[in-house]
């Protein structure tokens, strides 16, 4: 109590008002509470007394804070409120002061040492979205194979989409390809030019005679890019991307095209993985096949050790995407001899095929684009 009485010269009694009926100012208030402030600050700093002892001495009931406290009651209507914030503040102010003392009391002050072996607190890090990644991932392994990513439009000529891949005006196949097509003044008279119509492209394979038409021989090409197609639902997502192979030299054979398949399913998927070509039909390819991987859970058999039949997949295999020898007729629409030169394509999803090796199913492909990071995380 002597440390107190010392420090505080304040004679803070005198200016306070006797009477009930009179009244302070705010200011006049404030300015008393903020050299109390002050001069318990250094009462506490002095370090004469423990925490407990300062904690009864500053805030007990006969203590000068209690009284200035209380006499806010004096103070007109209008300035409770912001003596009250003053009083809240200095008296926040002080616990601090003597709450840290009492740490040094208890010697918790040490808090800040570092226990070097303690396990550290892993900052929350982002990656790139799982397409991102996987169009990374695919341009490494085909490159290694000495193809090259290139970039063509995705907004494109109806031509490089249709007509150059032998899809004349009109015809049926094109049907496959949901396309959204884009209005613009001043369409040109298909008499005069073969660029009449712009799509968004639908597929990559645009890409196939743009590149020919580089006239750079022989050609090992990895276009990577978004496509468009009119549908939307939970296996189709009206924007996704796809990844177009294209090899074109001497003498190419199916042989090549399987061994560069096999080539990526090993290095992409997995040593284990293997390929198989089925006959399909495209108009851009001649003889056209799908193509397909052994599933990474049954591998290829169907049936897992229990006997039971595999969930995954069909028949122990899970459908890539197209492929095919490039057919005369599109090597020509590039100005390439199909007499001196042939060639293999193929096309796939980037979407399905980065799931495919997450293993992950997704019951709605349009999953990658909603942004949840909760699902975005996993990969
Ligand atoms: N463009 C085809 C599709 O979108 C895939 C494909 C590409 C097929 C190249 C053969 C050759 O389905």
């Amino acid at each position: 109590m002597g440390a107190l009485r010392e420090c505080i010269q304040t004679p803070y009694n005198n200016h306070m008002p006797k009477e009930e009926k009179q009244t302070m100012t705010g200011d006049q208030l404030i300015s008393l509470l903020l050299t109390l402030k002050e001069d318990l600050l250094l009462v506490i700093e002095k370090k004469d007394a423990t925490s407990d002892e300062l904690h009864v001495q500053i805030f007990g009931k006969d203590s000068e804070f209690t009284k200035l406290a209380s006499s806010i009651r004096f103070v007109k209507k209008e300035d409770k409120q912001r003596v009250g914030i003053v009083l809240n503040e200095v008296k926040e102010f002080l616990e601090r002061h003597i709450n840290e003392l009492s740490a040094h009391e208890t010697g918790m002050e040490n808090d800040t040492w570092i226990d070097v072996t303690a396990p550290g607190i892993r900052p929350p890090e982002g990656h790139l979205h799982i397409v991102t990644e996987a169009i990374e991932e695919i341009t490494q392994t085909f490159k290694k194979l000495g193809f090259t990513r290139v970039r063509h439009p995705e907004v494109d000529w109806d031509w490089y989409a249709f007509e150059a891949l032998n899809m004349p005006k009109n015809h049926p196949a094109r049907d496959e390809w949901e396309t959204f097509f884009i209005t613009y003044p001043g369409a040109p008279d298909p008499k005069e030019t073969k660029y009449t119509k712009i799509v968004l492209t639908p597929h990559t394979s645009n890409g196939q005679v743009r590149e020919m038409e580089k006239g750079i021989l022989p050609i090992r090409m990895i276009n990577i890019a978004k496509c468009y197609r009119r549908q939307i639902d939970v296996s189709h997502a009206p924007m996704f991307h796809q990844f177009e192979g294209l090899y074109i030299d001497k003498e190419v054979s199916i042989g090549h095209l399987k061994g560069v398949m096999d080539y990526f399913a090993a290095n992409f998927f997995g040593k284990d993985r293997k390929t198989r070509i089925r006959p399909f039909h495209f108009q851009f390819t001649e003889p056209s096949f799908e193509i397909d991987i052994s599933c990474g859970i049954c591998h290829g058999k169907a049936r897992l050790p229990d006997g039971q039949g595999c969930k995954l997949c069909k028949e122990g295999w899970l459908e890539l995407g197209g492929a095919g020898m490039v057919h005369p007729n599109v090597l020509r629409a590039g100005g390439i001899d199909p007499d001196q030169y042939n060639g293999f394509a193929f096309g796939w999803g980037v979407e399905r095929t980065a799931m495919m090796k997450a293993g992950t199913q997704l019951n709605d492909v349009r999953t990658p684009y909603e942004n949840d990071v909760r699902f975005l995380q996993q990969f």
